[in-house]
């Protein structure tokens, strides 16, 4: 797989993304909007535009992709959500001073952990958090399956809207549930809903919990408030758990507005939990730190019983890289966002302009694309029998464009056709990417 038709323009030693973004890809500034901050440009101070080399880490992005991929070459891993970048310095450092003491005896976490989570919902989402009703999990899901657990009895049925996170498909049998697939409806210009009667339907079969992914996971979008009250009056009157897994809430697009559940009210607070941590946000997955809380504090007292939370010491240097995280990563975090927004940006010109079998619509949440390629699936028929059309369209962009992202069927039986993109890498590398994936389309 050859890099020769890179954009040359975008290798010049010392180009910025300020100069990516207006010149080699011309692209409008980029400007990001936190809620509550107005709109910043980016503050440069971290240079995003690193080639961070991840290869030989041992990384499933990177590593197992190309392992698996083998003979075919796949320069341009897009498919695990996870980034590329630097960690953020502030982080490093806190890990290597800690690294400095040679103990590793039990302790607790920093004295401010709890206070730093408080302090970042606050300041991000105007949320007040109490601190006394957050409790930690080994990452999201972790904590997904402890309240599965705690709510549901062995064969419950549990709602998810779909297309979804794929690895919900996993916890809730891994929580002895069932699960109970509802479609998302789609309108004509690529909005996404729930389907409420459905839902309700499923409710009154006995679902014991929804869970919620806020932004969505694959798709990208946002739930407004009213959305998401309509589900939650559906959860709040069969008496189903609403559990919101809010990981990707700090991506963001200037566009768009993120509704924290348990901001809804009292009624939707007490029937919920909400999940969060740094390990999108932040590239920390590998740390396995998460939180979770409710204003529920006997519900949360039945997750600590009946969870894997028996012992709430997490991993040390997860907890120290979440620390500085939040401590120190507002900066970090809103560059991070105009950097995605930019990236978000020059994938839907492309697309519009130059991969026109390739159809997007710009997400508003997550790093995430969601690429409708069903004209692609088209063009390429079936040559070699495959059952499902993602399985053939990966296969395609593998070994024709050096490129992996994820088929849309893992993530329900409505993602058929689309495939789900992850733009955490470096405006240099999307770019790549692209020029590649349209080499191949059209030499189809
Ligand atoms: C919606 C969602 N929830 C949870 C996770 C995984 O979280 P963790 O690694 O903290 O368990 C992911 C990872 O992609 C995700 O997209």
């Amino acid at each position: 797989m050859s890099n020769s038709k890179l954009d040359r323009r975008l290798f010049m030693k010392g180009a910025g993304a300020a100069a990516f973004l207006t010149s080699a890809a011309s692209l409008p500034a980029v400007s990001v909007s936190a809620k509550g901050m107005g709109h910043m440009s980016m503050s440069m101070a971290y240079d995003l535009n690193e080639e961070f080399n991840r290869i030989g880490s041992g990384d499933f992005k990177w590593d197992m992709i190309r392992k698996n991929a083998r003979p075919y070459d796949v320069p341009f891993p897009m498919g695990v959500a996870d980034m590329d970048f630097r960690t953020m310095p502030q982080i490093t450092a806190a890990l290597q001073s800690r690294l400095n003491h040679h103990n590793w005896g039990y302790e607790a976490p920093p004295a401010d952990y709890k206070q730093n989570i408080v302090n970042w919902n606050k300041r991000r989402y105007d949320q007040d958090v109490d601190p006394s009703t957050i409790e930690n999990c080994i990452g999201v899901l972790d904590g997904v399956s402890s309240a599965l657990r705690t709510v549901c009895d062995p064969g419950d049925k549990v709602i998810l809207h779909t297309p979804n996170y794929s690895s919900f498909f996993s916890v809730i049998p891994g929580a002895l549930c069932e699960l109970a697939e509802s479609d998302l409806v789609i309108d004509d210009d690529g909005n996404y809903d729930f389907d409420y009667d459905d839902t309700e339907r499923l409710l009154k079969d006995g679902a014991k919990a929804i869970i919620l992914c806020n932004p969505q996971n694959p798709t990208g979008n946002c739930w407004t408030a009213d959305q998401l009250r309509k589900l939650g009056d559906l959860a709040n009157q069969y008496n189903a758990l609403m559990i919101a897994d809010e990981i990707h809430c700090d991506f963001i697009n200037k566009n768009a507005e993120y509704v924290p559940y348990a901001l809804l009210g009292e009624a939707y607070a007490m029937n919920s939990i909400t999940l969060k941590s740094t390990s999108k946000s932040f590239n920390l997955a590998a740390h396995r730190t998460g939180y979770m809380f409710t204003d529920n504090k006997e519900l949360l007292s039945r997750i600590k019983k009946i969870g894997n939370h028996n012992r709430f010491l997490l991993n040390t240097m997860g907890i120290i890289a979440s620390n500085a995280a939040y401590k120190h990563g507002e900066t970090y975090m809103d560059d991070m966002q105009a950097y995605m927004d930019g990236n978000a940006k020059f994938l839907e010109k492309f697309c519009k302009e130059e991969m026109k079998d390739v159809k997007y619509k710009v997400h508003e949440g997550t790093y995430l694309a969601w690429l409708d390629c069903k004209a692609v699936a088209k063009k390429l028929g079936d040559p070699e029998g495959d059952d499902r059309v993602g399985d053939m369209l990966k296969k395609f962009f593998i070994q024709k464009a050096g490129v992996n992202i994820n088929p849309g069927e893992n993530y329900g039986r409505t993602g058929v056709g689309y495939m789900r993109m992850n733009l955490g890498t470096t405006h240099r590398k999307l770019h790549g990417a692209l020029n590649s994936m349209k080499a191949a389309i059209d030499a189809i």
